[in-house]
């Protein structure tokens, strides 16, 4: 399968993670497989990577570019939010590094029939995980108003996103909104001819991306437990390009790295917390401008990274 994804921030990464020969790491977003490769060559001649993907594409993608280093790689279709449950069935209880890099592929966004992208027309789909039901033709054609535009401002920071949100409304009652060219027409009726760099459609399709794929949801729900799946010693890694996934991951490393999680100004602590990690960066690694220029991906990267205690 031609799978084109090129992967961000990968020496500083690894550079965080550290992988090593004899130890296990987790990969819960594997994509094309780049980050995951690159700790199985640092690990080599035995280290062992679980990679996970919802997307059944980047499972068989990364299995072929893979496929030479044979059982040191275990491939999972999942959630990464089904981590836990994952390594306790192939009896590895914890980890000795966790990577998450958040968000789409290039594959995704590039295989216009998926609906990610308004470049080409397609069924208005975008579900990383094509077994749900919930899709953006969904959204957009039976939620309330109210609730797109929620979506829109929330997700996308579309400041016309009560306009947008209205006109979708408006439309609908005469016809289905079906294709991804039906919607980024619509958008630009609202907000005027693109720009050179940025078409008028970009914010609303990240919107109801996110909101398809639950993706705010289920980092929240990992970052609960994640560190419960990391060895004392062992690191995690999340890289996010979004300012809301970033505060999710910003909140959930201090909390972890807190002594106690009382409300301040309480007399006794009552908490029963215990710190669980400490932090290996204070503020958020970002991208050289090289390699922006040389993949303009990364220039929403940022990169946060805990030790387990
Ligand atoms: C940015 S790409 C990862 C690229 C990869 N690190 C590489 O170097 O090729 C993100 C991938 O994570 C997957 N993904 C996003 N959220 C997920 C989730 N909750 N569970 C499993 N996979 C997820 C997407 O399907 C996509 O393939």
């Amino acid at each position: 399968m031609n799978f084109a994804h090129t992967s961000v921030l990968i020496q500083e990464s690894m550079g965080l993670l550290k992988p090593r020969s004899g130890e296990r790491y987790l990969d819960g977003t594997l994509g094309g497989g780049g980050h995951a490769e690159e700790i199985l060559l640092r690990s080599s001649p035995d280290g062992r990577v679980l990679g996970l993907d919802w997307d059944e594409d980047a499972v068989t993608a990364a299995g072929q570019r893979l496929s030479r280093f044979g059982e040191r790689l275990t491939l999972r279709r999942a959630n990464f939010d089904q981590a836990k449950d994952i390594l306790a069935a192939i009896n590895w209880s914890r980890v000795d590094g966790v990577l998450l890099d958040l968000g789409v592929s290039s594959h995704q966004f590039d295989a216009a029939e998926r609906g990610f992208s308004f470049q080409a027309s397609a069924p208005l789909d975008m579900r990383m995980d094509r077994r749900q039901k919930l899709t953006a033709l969904e959204i957009v054609n039976s939620f309330p108003e109210a609730e797109i535009a929620k979506i829109i401002s929330d997700y996308g920071e579309e400041p016309r996103a009560r306009r947008i949100a209205a006109a979708i409304a408006t439309e609908r009652k005469d016809r289905v909104i079906e294709t991804t060219i039906d919607l980024a027409e619509l958008i630009v009726r609202i907000r005027g001819k693109r720009s050179r760099a940025h078409h008028p459609a970009t914010q609303t399709f990240q919107a109801l991306r996110i909101a398809v794929n639950r993706e705010l949801e289920t980092l929240k729900r990992f970052l609960e437990y994640g560190y419960e799946l990391l060895q004392p010693g062992g690191r995690m890694v999340i890289i996010s390009f979004h300012s809301l996934e970033d505060r999710l991951v910003k909140t959930a490393f201090r909390k972890w790295s807190e002594k106690c999680i009382c409300p301040p100004r309480t007399l006794k602590c009552e908490c029963g917390w215990s710190q669980k990690a400490q932090r290996l960066t204070r503020k958020p690694i970002i991208a050289s401008a090289e390699e922006v220029r040389a993949n303009p991906r990364a220039r929403a990267a940022k990169l946060r990274a805990v030790v387990r205690l």
